[in-house]
This record gives C-alpha cells, structure tokens and sequence, in this order.
C-alpha cells in the first residue's frame, strides 16, 4: 500500500511528539534522566537538573521472577441512604489511604508506600452503568510526609500541614462535591464520603490523590487504582473476562540502593520541585518485571499509563498486534489493529491480545527498549470463549456547529536566566486569578489548545468527555512575537486508536490541538490540568466553572 501524504503527516506528528520529548532527547544523546544525570535542552546545551543520587540500576535485577499481582476488588461494606433522598440504598465502600512496606521485587527491600487500602495500586472498583456508590477515603497515613515537598509551591506553603489528601476518580461524571477539588484536602485522621452516580459508558476510570501542591508526590508514593465501569452494552460483545480481563497499572520509579522510593529534588537549596520525573524502573501492578501464565486464547488487557511524566509506547516482542478495543472513555467504534500502543500518563488503553498458536512462547511486553513485563503462554486450557467483534460502540461525532463558543487556550513554560523551567502556565493564568472559563451545562465548546512549549503535555479536563476534532502545525516564534497562531501545514485527525471518547489528549509542541467537549452532568467548580504531575503541582491547573443553563 502506498504512503499517502495524510499517513506520512500521521507518522511525522507521533514521531514529533517523540523527538521533541524530554526523555527521548536524553535517550538519543545515551543520556538518561535518573538523578544527578545530565540533560539535553532543546538548545543542545547540557545541564545537571537534580541533584546527584544513587539509584538502583533495574538492569542489575533478574527479569521475571514475580508473578503479576493482580489487585482485588474493593468490598462493599454496607449500604447507605442515598444523599439525594432516594428509596434505595447504595453500596457503600470504605477505603482506607495507609502506609506499609511491600517488595517491588523477589531480590529487593520492602518498600514503604502509600496506598488505598494498603495496597499498591488500590483495590478495582467494578460497577454497573447508572449504579451510583458512595465511597468513604479515609486518610490513615501518618502526619510526615516521607518525598520532598517543595514550599515554594503555590498551595504547599509550610504552614499548611504536611500530609493532605483528596480524591478525584478520573474520568468520571460526578457532582462537584465528590469530585475532589484539589483544595478540598483533609488531613491524616480525617475522611471524606463521596457519590459516584456512575450515569455513564462503560470504561476504565482510575482514583487517585488530587492534593492541592502535593498531588505528584502523593501519586508517587502510590495512591492510585482502577475503577471499572461496565453495560449491558459490553457485556453483549462476550469479550474475553473472567481471569482472561487483566488490569494492568504501569508507572515509572527510581529506588535508592535500600530499595526505597526515591524522588529528585532540584540543585536549588529550599525549592526542590523539578519539571519531570522520568524513573527507570517500570512497575506493573506493584512489581518490577512481573510475569503472567496465560493460555493460548484471547485476553482483554485494561492499561493505566500511572506515571508522573513518562509516555509508553508498548509492543510485543513476538511483533504480533494489539487490538485496541477502547480508550479512556469507553469503546472504540471498531477495533482498531496496532503494534505500538501509546499512552501519555492518565491515558488508559483497553487492548485484546490473542495468544492463539502461541503455545510455549515467552513474551515480553516492551516500552520502546525497556522490559515491562513478560506473557508465559501455557501449552492448553480451555476451549476459547471469549470474542473479538468487528463492531463494539457506535462514537457519534459532536458536530463542530453545535458549538456555541469557541476558547483558544495556551500552554506556556516559564523559565529562569539560567533556562531552566521554573512553572507552566494555561493561558498565562495562575490557579488563585479568576476563574475564565465558565461554560453552560449541556452546551458545546471548541477548546483550541495552543502548545507554545517544547514538550507534549497530557491535557485533562474534569467531568466531560470530548472528542479530538485534529491537531494543526503553528509557527511558534510568530505567536510569541504577534500573538497570532499562523500554521505552517494542514490539520491531521486524531489517530484511529482516538477516535472514541477521551478525557486526556495529547497536545503536542507547536500544534494547535482541538476539542470539542458537550459539558453534560453537572454544574459547579471543577478543574482542567496538565497530568504531567510535576507541572499541575506547578501551576498547570486552572478551575473552570460549569454554570446552570
Ligand atoms: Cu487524573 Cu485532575 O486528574
Ligand atoms: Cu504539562
């Protein structure tokens, strides 16, 4: 089949993503992001970004020696009466934040986390579409926070206590009150009840700590963890269940040489928040290169990108495809066949894999280089049951002239006379200025998101779900110059895998990328962000209103 132009542009603009990010500029120079190590600037110039600390080489490990954990499902612990007043009652779940020390691998230490009840990642939430729960998230963590909080930081002031926590469930349609407003935090000792009404498609949805100034650090230590929605839609399709549906969280750490967590800190003395955070060690479900038996059939694989700031791009080392099925809100029209699956953090990807004729083969799933994990495929098992349909959930497109308002928003980097990175901003806006953004509930807007940095940011808008309209090339320098967005080549749509439902897009450097978001569910105060953690601590995140209509 011959390259056409639009496929070529396709190609070019992934490829662009991964040139111009940090890690792969380090990657290409040999260099690599672990502490101490220097970096490339896109200027060519090197620079020591962290202070030099000694970390765990993973190389160093025996590969596959784990097996793959696989997290349980939370509990019900009882019911409650629905806040809304309503005859039923609703399962209610008592989740516990607390510290414990676990072995990230056979030959290390066990290492001290922070986890949903006690465990990382926490237990998987598995619910119905349209059946509301409440949870209760207690925070039993201790006063001392054990990563470095940077004061400087709006929102992480030394007078505020050390250990705060919030939860946010992203990706889900809730009301504002149980949506974790970042400055909703409460403290060690204290919990907080929320509504999840669960009135939406389902998808892979995943909790985590949303705190005011801390969230990077409280994610790190590791709170975070799945929460599924299912329909009767879904379930008709007979995709492969049961022990062949296997979640799969995949994050980046570093490990000191007691096998603790370790998290860089910046050369300047009092102000340790550094712009990314790239570990070298890849963690699955809570262990450094696990292992899974599978049986040569189809298996339906849930992934979650958790890290602070590293993308994925995943492939098989038998080059077989994936079959990706979803995306962060549900399911794709139709299956959509790939070698390379690539997630930025929040993404989630919802793949079949066939391990059919496989039988006897070892099989490593692989990001770029690096080892993540390996597939065992058994010799037998029972007769295939699960399915693989050519059609999954029609994706109706949000028409462009449904939109009553159109806003171009940029995402701006802020650096200090020596170059270095000290904040980022959307729209040139903190997070304590007025809110800006106010949209109507059930109306449609274009959000255009204008990318003047040199790096990818993983764009998160709370509540909604959107659809990605194309991504289009601007001249960068002119913008800065004239304020003006003059675009240097045509527009080119989403790729075939983000063509459902998202709540995450990726908006590439130099490129305009638009959106179109139908703000359905409910009014109030929620919030839209970076989810490179490091730069929403850092004033990537600004509130938006959703206003009665
Ligand atoms: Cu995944 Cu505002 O969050
Ligand atoms: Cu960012």
């Amino acid at each position: 089949m011959p390259i056409t132009r639009r496929q070529l542009l396709k190609e070019s603009t992934i490829l662009a993503a991964m040139l111009t990010s940090p890690w792969t500029r380090a990657a290409q120079a040999g260099l690599t992001w672990c502490s101490g190590s220097e970096v490339l600037q896109s200027d060519g110039r090197a620079f020591l970004k962290s202070q030099p600390h000694p970390t765990i080489n993973p190389n160093t490990l025996a590969r596959f020696v784990d097996p793959l954990p696989i997290p349980s499902r939370a509990k019900i612990s009882g019911y409650r009466p629905s806040p809304d007043g309503a005859r039923d009652k609703l399962p209610f779940y008592r989740i516990e934040m607390r510290e414990f020390a676990e072995r990230l691998h056979r030959d290390l230490a066990p290492t001290r986390q922070w986890g949903y009840g006690a465990s990382v990642p926490g237990p998987i939430f598995e619910t119905q579409s349209g059946k509301p729960l409440m949870v209760e998230w207690v925070n039993s963590l201790p006063e001392k926070h054990f990563l470095p909080i940077d004061h400087t930081i709006h929102g992480a002031e030394a007078n505020l206590p050390e250990v705060r926590t919030v939860v946010h469930l992203h990706g889900a349609k809730a009301p504002a009150d149980s949506d974790g407003y970042p400055e909703d935090w409460y403290i060690p000792g204290k919990s907080a009840t929320y509504l999840y009404p669960n009135h939406q498609d389902a998808a892979i949805l995943w909790y985590h700590d949303h705190a005011m100034g801390i969230t990077r650090l409280n994610i790190y230590a590791g709170l975070l963890g799945l929460f599924l929605i299912r329909d009767d839609l879904e379930s008709a399709l007979n995709l492969p269940s049961g022990k062949y549906e296997i979640p799969l969280v995949i994050y980046d750490r570093m490990l000191s040489p007691d096998s603790q967590l370790y998290y860089p800190v910046s050369l300047k003395a009092g102000a340790p928040w550094v712009p990314e955070v790239y570990g070298d060690t890849i963690v699955v479900n809570g262990k450094i290169f696990p292992y899974l038996e599978v049986e040569p059939r189809k298996y339906r694989l849930r992934i979650l990108n958790g890290s602070n700031g590293r993308f994925f791009a995943l492939a098989l080392s038998s080059g077989q495809p994936f079959y990706q099925i979803g995306t962060d809100q549900g399911l794709l029209p139709s299956p959509v066949v790939l070698r390379n699956i690539l997630l930025f953090p929040a993404e989630r990807a919802d793949v079949v894999v066939d391990f059919a004729g496989k039988e006897g083969q070892r099989i490593v799933l692989k990001h770029q280089s690096k080892e993540v994990m390996q597939f065992r495929v058994l010799s037998g098992g029972p007769k295939e049951t699960g399915s693989l349909p050519d059609r999954l959930r029609p994706v109706t497109a949000i028409t462009q002239s449904s939109a009553t308002r159109t806003r171009s928003l940029t995402l701006g980097e802020y650096l200090d006379a020596s170059g270095e990175s000290i904040l980022m901003l959307l729209n040139g806006l903190h997070w304590k200025m007025p809110v800006t953004e106010k949209p109507v509930l059930n109306t449609v807007e274009i959000w255009n998101l204008i990318n003047l940095t040199g790096d990818a940011h993983p764009i998160h808008l709370h509540m909604v779900r959107f659809q990605i309209l194309d991504r289009r090339p601007f001249d960068i320098f002119t913008y800065n110059t004239q304020k003006q967005v003059k675009f240097i080549g045509p527009p080119f749509p989403p790729e075939p895998a983000e063509t459902g439902w998202k709540d995450t897009v990726r908006a590439d450097p130099g490129v305009v990328t638009r959106i179109i978001i139908h703000f359905e569910g409910y009014p109030g105060r929620y919030v839209w962000h970076c989810h490179l953690l490091e730069h929403e601590d850092n004033e990537m995140m600004r509130p938006y209103e959703i206003l009665h209509s």
